[in-house]
């Protein structure tokens, strides 16, 4: 199969679609891949790296659209880039069609096979084209928080691990998944003393066994989450409710009975956020001020470890990329029903019950497409 990978032309995006690893893997396993030239330049992947493995660097998008039979990318296809699509021509990529009727349109009008990261799933329930961007995000969150935290940025001037003789911040994390585990493990890393909140005592009971003293846990009671918010020094938002707004668990009256310069760094802000008074903020700008308390609210946290990411991401996606270029789409799904439930739109149809229902749009069932 020819494969192809443009650039990310989404604004402040650096990731990309394929690593040279995972170009490497495709051409060995008798592919063709062909790189947009720079495309892997915000990731620190240059074109000659791409050439090393044998992939062909092409010098427009147009030139990736025009000759691949399967398109790999990160973000959803921007209008242009939709424009290019046609039909037979795989999209391998993050979608997220539910909120966005506009880019349904356009690829069913496209006949395109549309393959979305964010709804493939794995034999344990999960998510595992979305888990390593939790990773990552949840690994940065307090390392943004304790920036935030220092007096310059208008934070409160704690030390996350203290010094002998003075205690370390206290962090408590609302939302023990994936996001949460991995914030509450770099946070007691960095010598804080830290709570894992969760609403959910099965995943209370794991977090429990299998981090022992590491950190605390509290089940999520309007309580004990209002007394724990008030003696921190930072605060990490991580729930999630799937396919809901996050719950405001943390109102803005709260904010007066928290440490003055105390620091929210609220991960959930992608689905609203879960605290009354966060907003989405950027990179380039990423914190503000609500009654003496900072803000973090960056919504795409992974873009600011862009390097991380992508090789993450391309871990993740590389057996799902391969199973689709070595046995075509419909072999592919008929074989492996977590790649299946990828499977969003083929041919003019929305084959995604969920985002058929979000739109109030007729969807088919892919299995109707696999007989
Ligand atoms: N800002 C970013 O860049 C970024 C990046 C990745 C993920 N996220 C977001 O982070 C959030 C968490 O993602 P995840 O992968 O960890 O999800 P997850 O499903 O693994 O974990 C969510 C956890 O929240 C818990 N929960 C639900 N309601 C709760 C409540 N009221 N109180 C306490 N806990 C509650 C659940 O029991 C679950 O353990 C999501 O909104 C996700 O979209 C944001």
């Amino acid at each position: 199969m020819l494969i192809g990978c443009p650039k990310e032309i989404k604004p402040q995006e650096f990731r990309v679609g394929m690593t040279p690893m995972a170009a490497l893997e495709a051409i060995a396993h008798g592919h063709e891949v062909i790189i947009e030239s720079g495309a892997g330049d915000g990731s620190g992947f240059d074109n000659a790296q791409y050439e090393a493995v044998g992939a062909r660097i092409v010098d427009t998008a147009e030139d990736v659209f025009a000759q691949a039979e399967m398109i790999v990318k990160v973000k959803e296809p921007q209008a242009v880039e939709r424009a290019r699509l046609r039909e037979g021509q795989i999209l391998f990529t993050y979608l997220h069609l539910a909120p966005d009727p506009e880019q349904t349109k356009d690829l069913l009008a496209s006949g395109a096979t549309c393959i979305a990261y964010e709804t493939v799933t794995d034999r344990s329930g999960g998510l595992p084209l979305l888990a390593p961007m939790s990773e990552v995000a949840g690994r940065l969150a307090p390392q943004v928080g304790a920036w935030t935290l220092q007096k310059a940025n208008g934070g409160r001037g704690t030390l996350m691990g203290g010094v002998p003789g003075v205690g370390p911040a206290d962090v408590v994390v609302i939302g023990g998944g994936v996001v949460g585990t991995h914030a509450a493990r770099i946070a007691a890393g960095m010598g804080a003393s830290v709570t894992v909140l969760d609403r959910s005592l099965p995943r209370l009971r794991y977090l429990d066994d299998a981090f022992g003293s590491v950190f605390k846990t509290r089940f999520a009671s309007a309580g004990n989450t209002a007394e724990l918010v008030m003696q921190a020094d930072m605060v990490i938002g991580a729930v999630l409710i799937p396919g809901a707004a996050a719950p405001k668990l943390v109102k803005r009256a709260d904010l007066a009975h928290m440490k003055p310069g105390a620091a929210i760094v609220d991960v959930a802000i992608d689905q609203g956020g879960c605290f009354e008074t966060s907003r989405a903020t950027t990179h380039q700008d990423p914190i503000y001020e609500v009654d003496g308390i900072m803000h973090y609210c960056v919504a795409n946290m992974p873009g600011a470890v862009a390097r991380t990411s992508t090789l993450a991401l391309g871990n993740a996606t590389l057996p799902f990329l391969l199973s689709l270029a070595d046995k075509g789409w419909k072999k592919a799904c008929a074989d492996d029903v977590h790649l299946k439930n990828g499977l969003n739109a083929h041919a003019g149809m929305l084959t995604y019950a969920a985002v058929g229902e979000a739109l109030g749009m007729e969807s088919v069932d892919p299995d109707t497409l696999l007989a």
